[in-house]
């Protein structure tokens, strides 16, 4: 069995993929060894059959070097500062990172295998050891719309994301949960009068938010009852980092022959932990809905066609329905007034789940199995 090393398996995305592995049975098929950056020496969690010991240390790089095999989601300082010595150190093992640091590299690929997984074989046998999951609106678009991709359909995509709070992680949906809670509390009463009026209620909520004293260390400004219009970092082009992404990882996923511009607007808004996306799609050519439709369902057994019906859609398309499943549903599909060849979809998927820690949990398998 083949020594696994686990950092950052306490975090958000690492207990994500704990759970999954668990559900997996991913744990009968190696040896697992815990890893902690503040408590080693104390008891292992015990989630396989095996006995868990104690956690090591994550960063004695002879501890690491005896493994065949280390995933992370211990964040990207941790990799910018243990996966260069470890490589310089001779390790010859297989890296799997939840982080962005490594995933633009050019020895390392990025992993979501209902949609790569040529890529990967090719990247396995070509000598590839260093494998990082994918940036989470990229991965649930391609879990959502990989058979129009896969079909080599897609001229071009604009998106507009709607992203779960989540996605800064852990403080950021306590932030939004304390921000909803508050601003509810401050109106609690007046919401129990029916005959009190919405706008004297609006206005206490309004002010409430421009006052300051919601807690924004996370966010920088109140997000419940409003949106953020940026995610991560600005560019010198306009972009936001996120958006950046879009393009930049869609095609080192994909690898076509040649560049697909995929470009939008990243938007934070109030939901946990699902990313939806609103997309403007130019097809190459005009092709009947329902031969997208169909290709579309039949590109992975975790996508599902939503039809494009408001029961449906209010049903089935929404984080509420999708949050904690593996479900990347895709709606609202239509053929747009700019032409027959522009298509219009809507996707929502659990950012924790296929945007973070199945492809890691996946790429595990392909290299034990
Ligand atoms: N960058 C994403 C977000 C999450 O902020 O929603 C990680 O892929």
């Amino acid at each position: 069995m083949k020594s696994v090393g686990l950092i950052g398996w306490r975090g958000m995305v690492g207990s994500v993929l704990m759970q999954r592995m668990s559900e997996a049975r991913d744990f009968d098929v190696i040896r697992p060894v815990f890893f902690s950056t503040s408590q080693y020496g104390q008891a292992a969690p015990e989630f396989g059959s095996q006995p868990a010991g104690v956690l090591q240390d994550a960063f004695d790089i002879d501890a690491l070097m005896a493994l065949d095999i280390i995933i992370t989601c211990q964040g990207g300082d941790y990799t910018t500062e243990i996966y260069p010595k470890l490589r310089a150190a001779g390790w010859q093992g297989y890296w799997i990172d939840a982080a962005s640091t490594l995933r633009m590299n050019d020895d390392a690929l990025i992993i979501l295998d209902p949609v790569n997984h040529q890529v990967i074989r090719q990247g396995l046998d070509k000598g590839i050891k260093t494998f990082a999951g994918g940036n989470c609106t990229v991965s649930l678009m391609l879990m959502s719309l990989g058979g129009l991709f896969a079909s080599n359909l897609v001229e071009w995509a604009s998106v507009a994301t709607y992203q779960a709070a989540s996605g800064g992680g852990a403080r950021h949906m306590r932030e939004l949960l304390s921000q909803m809670g508050m601003l509810h509390n401050h109106v609690a009463k007046e919401l129990q009068n029916p005959a009190s009026a919405i706008l004297d209620i609006e206005r206490k909520v309004t002010e409430m938010s421009r006052s300051g004293v919601l807690p924004t260390d996370n966010f920088g400004v109140p997000l419940a009852g409003s949106l953020i219009p940026w995610i991560d970092k600005q560019l010198e082009n306009g972009q936001s980092r996120e958006e950046w992404k879009g393009q930049a990882e869609t095609n080192k996923i994909l690898q076509p022959s040649t560049l697909i511009p995929v470009d939008g607007l990243c938007v934070r808004v109030g939901a946990l932990r699902c990313h939806s996306q609103a997309f403007t799609l130019k097809l190459k050519k005009d092709v009947p809905l329902r031969e997208i439709e169909q290709m579309l369902a039949d590109h992975n057994e975790w996508v599902n066609v939503v039809p494009n019906d408001r029961e449906l859609t209010m049903r089935e398309l929404t984080p509420a329905a999708v949050t904690g499943t593996l479900k990347t549903p895709v709606g609202r599909l239509r053929k747009l007034n700019m032409g027959p060849d522009y298509l219009s979809a809507f996707t929502v998927g659990d950012q924790l789940l296929w945007g973070a820690a199945e492809p890691l949990r996946r790429m595990l398998r392909l290299l034990v199995d």
